[in-house]
């Protein structure tokens, strides 16, 4: 018998809580928890959308990142399908779930990345916010660090990646993410509501990088 809603959003919440816990890349539980309240608040203001699906997709679309499985695009959505196939979910919700994983992911500027769902625009709306402002600064970060990357270099230019291959292969230092993506979510954002909060957010890592530069060259200490 398929499990009711409400417990299989429990149970799911509870079985990425565990296994993303001690996760240190930017990844974490916590993240999660916070795409998964965003997405909810964003359902709520849109009647049409499925809340089971757009709580599912929020909680697992990181549950097998390509970034930490060499590349594998497919292993979020196998993932989530036998995770979501042990709780005896319905064959049209998983398929879903699955598309939402499959389509969430930035992959390079040049690369348009629609989703095919109401409920996938909410979810990638939910993860986007959490990659910019002050969370999306401390994420870029925690993430550079996680893979050795140097904060700034200013001999290497920001690139634009025309092909998701390029985006993939890119381990240039931390503060090029902000020109390479992190500027550009603002504009790709699905909802109103998203880009209303977006614009707080977007206005305060500018702010950011303006006084890292000012420090990086010294300029705020120059006249000592
Ligand atoms: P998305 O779900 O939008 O695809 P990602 O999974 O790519 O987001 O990224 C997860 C977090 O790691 C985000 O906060 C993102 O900014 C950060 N991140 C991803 N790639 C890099 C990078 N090359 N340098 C710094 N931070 C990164
Ligand atoms: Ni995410």
């Amino acid at each position: 018998m398929p499990t009711a809603p409400e417990e299989l959003i429990q149970h799911t919440a509870d079985f990425i809580r565990a296994k993303f816990l001690h996760e240190g890349s930017g990844h974490d539980w916590e993240h999660i928890r916070r795409v998964w309240q965003v997405a909810r608040a964003l359902a709520r203001q849109t009647p049409q959308a499925n809340l089971l699906v757009t709580e599912l997709g929020a909680l697992l679309h990181d549950v097998a990142d390509w970034k930490f499985h060499d590349g594998d695009e497919e292993a979020g959505p196998r993932a989530a399908r036998q995770w979501l196939e042990s709780q005896q979910t319905p064959e049209a919700v998983i398929g879903q779930v699955e598309a939402i994983i499959r389509e969430i992911s930035f992959k390079g500027l040049g690369v348009a990345t629609p989703m095919s769902s109401l409920e996938g625009e909410l979810v990638q709306d939910a993860d986007r916010l959490d990659a910019i402002g002050a969370i999306g600064v401390a994420r870029a970060f925690a993430y550079g660090g996680h893979k050795n990357r140097p904060l700034h270099d200013p001999s290497v230019p920001p690139v634009q990646h025309e092909s998701f291959a390029s985006y993939k292969q890119n381990t240039a230092p931390t503060i090029n993410h902000f020109y390479e993506k992190l500027l550009h979510l603002r504009e790709r954002l699905n909802t109103p509501a998203a880009r209303r909060v977006a614009e707080q957010r977007h206005a305060y890592m500018e702010q950011f990088l303006a006084q890292f530069l000012r420090e990086w060259e010294g300029q705020d200490v120059a006249e000592l």
